[in-house]
């Protein structure tokens, strides 16, 4: 239920979660060598490919298990008292893109497995620019909610 001890967990989790799948991620691009943060101190895991792959795939079980549930708890229980605004349903639409494609590079990635050239491009393509559509969307979100700037949309 919306405001239960469960449901503010879960936020927290998602946030966290989605925390190191953001970082992960540009881990995988790779960005942070070549921008010196994984020179900082303490920061040069960011450079490590195996560590950030491994953060990726661990966030990723947690996040599609909480996807999964707040999925199921939206539809059976949720809905009939609660509506999802068109920028939720965005979101909702990025993030499974990103699970999706983000399972169809795993197994990609599994020895004997191959999907061919094409395939990996579109899917990979599909993946970065979910990642950043869904970036974009977060702020905006989090602007919106902090009452920073008042933004007026046919939206929501
Ligand atoms: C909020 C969720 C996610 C974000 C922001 C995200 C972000 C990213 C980014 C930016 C990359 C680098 C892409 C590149 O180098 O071109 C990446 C790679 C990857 N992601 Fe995700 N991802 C997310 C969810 C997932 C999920 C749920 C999976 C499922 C297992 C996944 C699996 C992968 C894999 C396997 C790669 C490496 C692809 C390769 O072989 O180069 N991701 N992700």
């Amino acid at each position: 239920m919306k405001n239960s001890p469960v449901s503010v967990i879960i936020k927290y989790v998602y946030i966290a979660v989605l925390t190191v799948m953001f970082i992960s991620g540009f881990g995988q691009m790779p960005i942070f060598k070549r921008y010196y943060i994984a020179d900082i101190p303490g920061m040069a895991w960011t450079a490590d490919f195996f560590i950030t792959s491994d953060l990726h795939n661990f966030g990723a079980v947690i996040l599609i298990i909480l996807f999964a549930f707040v999925l199921v708890e939206y539809f059976l229980i949720l809905r009939k008292s609660y509506r999802l605004t068109a920028a939720g349903y965005v979101r909702t639409l990025l993030l499974g893109l990103l699970i999706v494609s983000g399972l169809l590079l795993f197994v990609s990635n599994m020895r004997g497995v191959y999907f061919g050239q094409t395939t990996l491009i579109v899917l990979d393509l599909i993946h970065v620019t979910s990642t950043f559509a869904l970036l974009t969307a977060l702020l905006i979100f989090a602007i919106k909610k902090s009452g920073w700037i008042e933004i007026k949309s046919e939206l929501d």
